[in-house]
């Protein structure tokens, strides 16, 4: 039987300082395991640009791999291990739809400013380059929400409504001046019935995986580890949020694991994210604190990508038949400029 680990050792020391492998926090471990860089999806969009291999094979789903594409320098290849690893809510706010909205939104006499997760494909990123607006992470969407705000009267937050919603929150943006738009086939639902005059109307879109933490949850780790702290991801619900400790970024729920096994330790630390993450926590600071999974979360997208998948991908690469993650040149300007001011308006 083949040991898929050491082959992948082997293909990484054949191609040496021509490879880069790049992989999200929520691999498992035995893709992990193999990365050079590993981040959540703010540090992997800022790392791309210092990378200098020829090809950069990227363990995380499409959205990842196609933003290091439109990131990557002249000469480099971008490669996913398995191109079918698509992030669901990436794919929740269509181009064509969120251009129509726009348009529907400026004929009504309420232009807005979209500012797009990072969790969106290339098209829906042109379209928010092309009407002035920029890209966010979950790492810096309070510095972008406020960006976006001067940029115009009021802002288009896309497509995740819970990380708008609690972005505002920590803005102190409140509810009244906050819309969670009804989006149908045709773009807006009965347009003259909707507050489209709020200061931020929110896609309906949503992270299925995250949005599925609920109260109960919370309450019962609250039962279940008395002095508990709970952490959570901010595509979680505002009202799940609103009853944790903190909530933040994958970076942030990291640093937070950090913290507690060296500032209190003995504690227990509760996260609410995916379920790898949260493991590979846990057993790193097993020593000095418990550090438990909210609830069952686990992105069969991320899963996609595995350890056989990586050595298939790195044996094309060495063979020359992979196939890289080829960006529409007509898209790659636009979409460019929405992640370019990014990086800009976080001094990055
Ligand atoms: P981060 O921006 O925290 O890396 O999260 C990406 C993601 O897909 C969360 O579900
Ligand atoms: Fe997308 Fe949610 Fe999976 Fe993150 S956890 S990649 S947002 S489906």
């Amino acid at each position: 039987m083949v040991d898929i680990t050491r082959e992948i050792v082997t293909l990484k020391r054949q191609l040496g300082s021509r490879l880069c492998v790049m992989g999200h926090h929520y691999q498992h471990d035995s893709v992990v395991q193999h990365c050079d860089i590993t981040g959540d999806s703010l540090e992997l969009a800022r790392r791309v640009a210092d990378v200098q291999a020829e090809h950069i094979v990227f363990c995380g789903v499409w959205f990842m791999g196609e933003s290091a594409a439109l990131l990557a320098g002249p000469g480099q290849q971008v490669h996913l291990p398995n191109p079918d690893a698509d992030c669901l809510m990436s794919r929740m706010s269509p181009a064509s739809l969120a251009r129509l909205v726009l348009e529907q939104l400026a004929e009504a006499g309420y232009p807005a400013v979209p500012l797009a997760y990072v969790n969106t494909d290339v098209a829906l990123k042109a379209v928010v380059g092309e009407y002035g607006g920029a890209v966010c992470t979950s790492a810096n969407a309070k510095t972008m929400l406020r960006w976006a705000l001067r940029q115009g009267e009021r802002v288009l937050f896309l497509p995740d409504r819970h990380l708008g919603d609690n972005t505002a929150t920590q803005l102190g943006i409140d509810q009244t001046e906050r819309h969670v738009l009804r989006v149908g086939a045709h773009g807006l639902v009965q347009a003259k019935n909707q507050p489209l005059n709020r200061r931020l109307l929110l896609w309906p879109g949503c992270c299925a995986i995250h949005a599925r933490l609920s109260l109960e949850d919370v309450e019962g780790a609250r039962a279940a580890y008395p002095g508990c702290r709970i952490v959570v991801h901010p595509e979680c619900r505002e009202e799940v949020v609103s009853c944790c400790d903190a909530a933040g970024s994958t970076s942030f729920l990291i640093k937070e694991a950090e913290r507690v096994a060296a500032e209190v330790p003995g504690s227990t630390l509760v996260i609410g994210t995916e379920n790898n993450l949260v493991k590979r926590l846990a057993t790193r600071y097993a020593k000095q604190c418990r550090i438990v999974p909210l609830a069952h979360a686990i992105c069969g997208n991320m899963a996609k990508v595995t350890e056989k998948r990586l050595w298939q991908a790195l044996g094309a690469v060495v063979e020359g038949t992979a196939t890289p993650v080829v960006v529409d040149e007509n898209l790659r300007q636009p979409a460019r400029l929405a992640l370019t001011r990014m990086l800009t308006a976080c001094g990055q």
